[in-house]
């Protein structure tokens, strides 16, 4: 049986990290086979292409390139690691996935969403989450999570970029309100991870 995907997503700052480890811990303890990864990222090329994307010395990288490299990761980490995980019965959970590219792409960078559209499905193989969980909070308390941390390219933004990312996201949750689970990210990160494992009916 295919496994179940599931994807977290946010603006910086919003928890997604903690939550992904909260949940990595709860399926290692029930035993339930399961791949954590994220993006971009995840595989070794795919890693190699974050590491361009999210270099604050890359300051010249075109929205266009950066869309196109986001994807390139997207593809190799697709093919080469989620599709197999999920063939093989996995629950995997992901650090963001395309829903991420819509936001900062398409909303903050003002690139076209057809285009981001037929990227997306090539990128993927088709490959859509079961589950996407967003933790939505406001822009000035995600950032002020992130202060005092090396922040990298994307992190560098001023405010209005990730007001853009965070109602992106929102829109994007009501639109495809069936796959979307959208929590208050300023919750304590424990409330948040019962609320999230309520969601899975793991317990
Ligand atoms: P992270 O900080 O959550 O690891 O994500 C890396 C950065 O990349 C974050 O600033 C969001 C950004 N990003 C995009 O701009 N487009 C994408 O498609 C993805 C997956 C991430």
């Amino acid at each position: 049986m295919r496994g179940k995907f599931i994807t977290f997503e946010g603006i910086e700052g919003c928890g997604k990290s903690t939550q992904v480890r909260l949940l990595e811990a709860f399926l290692q303890g029930q035993e339930i086979p399961y791949l954590k990864t994220r993006e971009p990222g995840g595989t070794p090329i795919a890693e190699a292409i974050r590491r361009i994307l999210l270099d604050p010395a890359c300051r010249e990288m075109l929205p266009e390139t950066e869309l196109l490299l986001y994807n390139a990761s997207r593809c190799q980490h697709t093919g080469e690691l989620i599709i197999p995980a999920l063939e093989a019965g996995k629950i995997v959970i992901c650090d963001r996935y395309y829903d991420s590219t819509y936001a900062y792409q398409g909303a903050a960078r003002d690139l076209d969403d057809e285009i981001i559209d037929t990227l997306t499905a090539y990128a993927t193989f088709h490959t859509v989450p079961d589950l996407t969980i967003l933790l939505d909070l406001p822009v000035e308390q995600g950032l002020e999570r992130i202060k005092g941390r090396n922040l990298d390219r994307l992190e560098l933004e001023d405010i209005s970029f990730h007001q853009k990312v965070r109602q992106q996201f929102l829109f994007i949750a009501k639109k495809q309100a069936s796959r979307y689970l959208v929590l208050d990210g300023s919750k304590a990160p424990e409330d948040l991870h019962q609320e999230i494992l309520r969601a899975l009916k793991f317990c």
